[in-house]
């Protein structure tokens, strides 16, 4: 069954409704959520820019967190789920905002550029690449100049690299690793399509939590990354 927009939009309320703005409604590893918010936090700080768009920023939980280690700094973050951003609410820090936006739908986006725009695994639930290619186009027009995208979503090389150091090892592969609403990237695609810059954030903690044993997800978050092991990456478009 080909999952529709609609179908996948209706999963996420459903979340929404279930977790509230529970971290989990979004996420449910939250060794690797501290790892995710932690790298987005050291490339805003390199990137210092004025205004930054969370585009599927869902319940608004990371959003609040880089709002609040920036206060300097401007933060939209936008969902299309009404319920993920009734339960974003407003009780995050002052410097962030929270509206109701398709990234498929420009006219539905704030108004005005950005310096920084960022996701953290929203455009692998748009189920078909051309949809993806359109939505990256769409957050390319919202750029200011210079500006900047981080596109922290999950790739189909990462799952096939773990797997492979699996059966190296006499394991069986992780089957299920991509779930029915998501469409995971391709490395290949996103660098020869928009030049993107590959950081493989997550190869080391994937590599110890995935191939040797989940136990060593705190050891892992100490550790820095090693390899292309992970399939929870950073795309770095300029
Ligand atoms: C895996 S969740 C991640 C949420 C948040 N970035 C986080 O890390 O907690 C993906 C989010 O993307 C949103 N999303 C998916 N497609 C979208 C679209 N076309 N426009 C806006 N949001 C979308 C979903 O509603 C969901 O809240």
């Amino acid at each position: 069954m080909t999952a529709t927009i609609n179908d996948i939009r209706s999963f996420w309320d459903d979340r929404a409704r279930q977790f509230g703005s529970k971290a989990r409604a979004t996420l449910n590893e939250s060794p690797l959520r501290r790892l995710e918010i932690r790298t987005m936090i050291g490339q805003i700080a390199a990137c210092r820019p004025r205004r930054v768009l969370d585009v599927g920023c869902g319940n608004g939980f990371s959003t609040k967190q880089f709002a609040a280690r920036f206060p300097e700094i401007e933060f939209f973050g936008v969902d299309y789920s009404e319920e993920m951003i009734r339960h974003a609410g407003d009780d995050g820090p002052d410097n962030c905002r929270f509206m109701v936006a398709d990234v498929l739908k420009p006219q539905t986006l704030p108004k005005g550029t950005f310096d920084l725009i960022i996701t953290q695994r929203c455009l692998q639930n748009i189920p078909d690449y051309s949809l993806q290619k359109q939505a990256i186009e769409n957050l390319r027009k919202l750029l200011s100049s210079p500006g900047k995208l981080l596109l922290m979503e999950c790739s189909k090389n990462g799952v096939r690299q773990l797997n492979k150091v699996r059966l190296a090892l006499g394991r069986e592969t992780i089957g299920n690793i991509q779930p029915w609403h998501n469409r995971f990237f391709l490395d290949g695609r996103m660098v020869r399509c928009y030049g993107a810059k590959i950081i493989h954030f997550s190869s080391t903690y994937m590599f110890l939590v995935k191939v040797v044993h989940p136990r060593l997800a705190k050891i892992a978050l100490v550790l820095p990354p090693v390899g292309r092991f992970g399939y929870d990456k950073l795309y770095v478009i300029d």
